[in-house]
């Protein structure tokens, strides 16, 4: 099976693609981490994406197809989650010849619905494990032990350059203007599961459960 999660800045996409890689061994294929590697090992792409993702703009179609192209028989067989992949037409379509290609297609595309204004507080509280990158909230998901990771035990945790109120708006402004447009193209395909993003983790969680083994 291989899905989109689509939905803006913290509409909870990375949070319950990391859940279905635990449950069901699906492989999480996100754009935004690939970009984030990249900057952090200073390849030529990282050169170039850093300060467009500081300023919350969008990266190049070439250069997020590419990264998708490469990281896409990872999860052959597995099945894939693109979890803010596509963001634009262009990159829908370069999703729909990539799939092609390999005799795969995609199952559903799951808009994780969400109120704008409290996805700025949700973005602002994130952090994430540094050893494993698991995610959590300093209001709505804080590790169970303090100061430990759940998942691996380490004690140090970062936060991301981008995820401050001024460039999450831009971030939100690029979500409405360039990637709610392709919204219509999954729908006449027949292909969009509505999930209400504002619902707690766990209810987000069954309804997506729900709609994959629906
Ligand atoms: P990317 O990394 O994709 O960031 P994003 O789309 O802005 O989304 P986030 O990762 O901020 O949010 P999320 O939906 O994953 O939320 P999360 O689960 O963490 O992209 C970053 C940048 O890279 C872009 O700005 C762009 O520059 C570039 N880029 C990436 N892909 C690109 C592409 N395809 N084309 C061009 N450029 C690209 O949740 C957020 C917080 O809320 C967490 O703390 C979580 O614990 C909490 N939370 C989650 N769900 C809930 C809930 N139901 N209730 C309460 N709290 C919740
Ligand atoms: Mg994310």
């Amino acid at each position: 099976m291989n899905i989109i999660l689509l939905g803006p800045p913290g509409a909870g996409k990375g949070t319950q693609a990391q859940r279905l890689v635990a449950q069901r061994g699906m492989v999480q294929l996100s754009t935004g981490d690939m970009l984030r590697a990249a900057v952090a090992a200073g390849t030529p792409v990282g050169l170039k994406a850093k300060a467009v993702m500081d300023a919350g703009e969008l990266v190049s179609d070439a250069i997020v197809s590419a990264l998708i192209g490469e990281h896409l028989d990872a999860s052959a067989g597995k099945g894939a989650i693109f979890d803010g992949f596509p963001r634009t037409r262009h990159q829908a379509e370069a999703l729909e010849i990539l799939l092609a290609e390999r005799g795969r297609s995609l199952d559903h595309v799951i808009e994780l619905a969400v109120d704008e204004e409290a996805l700025v507080e949700r973005i602002t509280g994130r952090f994430t494990c540094a050893s494993c990158g698991a995610g959590y909230h300093d209001v709505f998901k804080l590790p169970k032990a303090e100061g430990r990771c759940d998942v691996c035990g380490g004690q140090d945790f970062k936060r991301r350059p981008d995820d401050n109120e001024q460039t999450v708006r831009t971030r939100l402004a690029e979500y409405r203007a360039k990637t709610a447009p392709i919204l219509p193209f999954y729908e006449e395909k027949g292909l969009v599961r509505r999930v209400d993003g504002m619902a707690s983790v766990e209810q987000v969680a069954d309804a997506i459960d729900s709609i994959l083994d629906g």
